[in-house]
């Protein structure tokens, strides 16, 4: 249980909700029940959930704080498919709180999406999360991603790379993450990633399912 605190702010998250939210109207189905890996600030959880009117959106973080954030930032912009409290989920630790049965948030989850969290934790979540993804989505259920990749083939903006330096230098455990290695992690987990969406500052959205059964 968290109690609503100060309000953080990221400008980055301010810039991007709106092309986010665009491709999440673009590659949604109309209705659901979205889980929000890595929610940090709150700011996306407010601003998807009163986009996807349809949605009932689920925050979650591992962090204390960020549970304070969030749980200020829907007080200060109340929606009804906002789903209250947000909740402690790490990727790391199994299995998730939503994989209990008989609570309101228990899976399947329709979507589940998770920006900006794979280049600032250590490489194991991304297996964690592709997995977690696999036991609690639907049978046609959505993961998508969203932030900075390495593409193997294509150049690296200056940005990014300069970025990626930043991050390493903070914690070596860290730093942006080949695609190819998240692909593949998801593959292992029985996802497939369906749709790679260019987006602004060198980013990128991943829309990932579940992969077809062998013929
Ligand atoms: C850069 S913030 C991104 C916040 C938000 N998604 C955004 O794009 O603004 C990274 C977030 O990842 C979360 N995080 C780090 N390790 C995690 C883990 N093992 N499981 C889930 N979330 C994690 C942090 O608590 C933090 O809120």
């Amino acid at each position: 249980m968290c109690t609503p605190a100060i309000r953080r702010n990221s400008p980055a998250s301010e810039r991007n909700q709106a092309p986010i939210l665009a491709q999440l109207q673009r590659w949604l189905p109309p209705t659901g029940r979205m889980l929000e890996i890595a929610a940090g600030t709150g700011q996306h959880a407010v601003h998807f959930a009163a986009g996807l009117p349809g949605w009932h959106w689920q925050p979650t973080d591992p962090d204390a704080d960020a549970l304070g954030s969030i749980a200020a930032w829907a007080v200060a912009a109340p929606a009804t498919n906002l789903l209250p409290p947000p909740l402690q989920l790490d990727v790391l630790a199994t299995p998730w709180p939503v994989e209990s049965t008989g609570v309101p948030m228990a899976a399947p989850w329709d979507a589940i999406f998770c920006a900006n969290m794979l280049h600032i934790a250590p490489w194991a979540c991304c297996a964690a999360l592709m997995q977690g993804a696999a036991r609690v989505l639907s049978p046609g259920g959505q993961l998508i991603t969203y932030g900075p990749y390495l593409v193997e083939g294509e150049p690296t903006s200056a940005g990014n790379l300069a970025f990626d330096a930043d991050l390493r230098q903070r914690n070596p455990a860290w730093g942006i993450r080949w695609l190819h290695d998240v692909v593949a992690e998801a593959r292992q987990a029985g996802l497939d990633l369906q749709h790679r969406v260019a987006m602004p500052a060198n980013n990128l959205l991943l829309v990932f399912g579940r992969a077809a059964p062998p013929a």
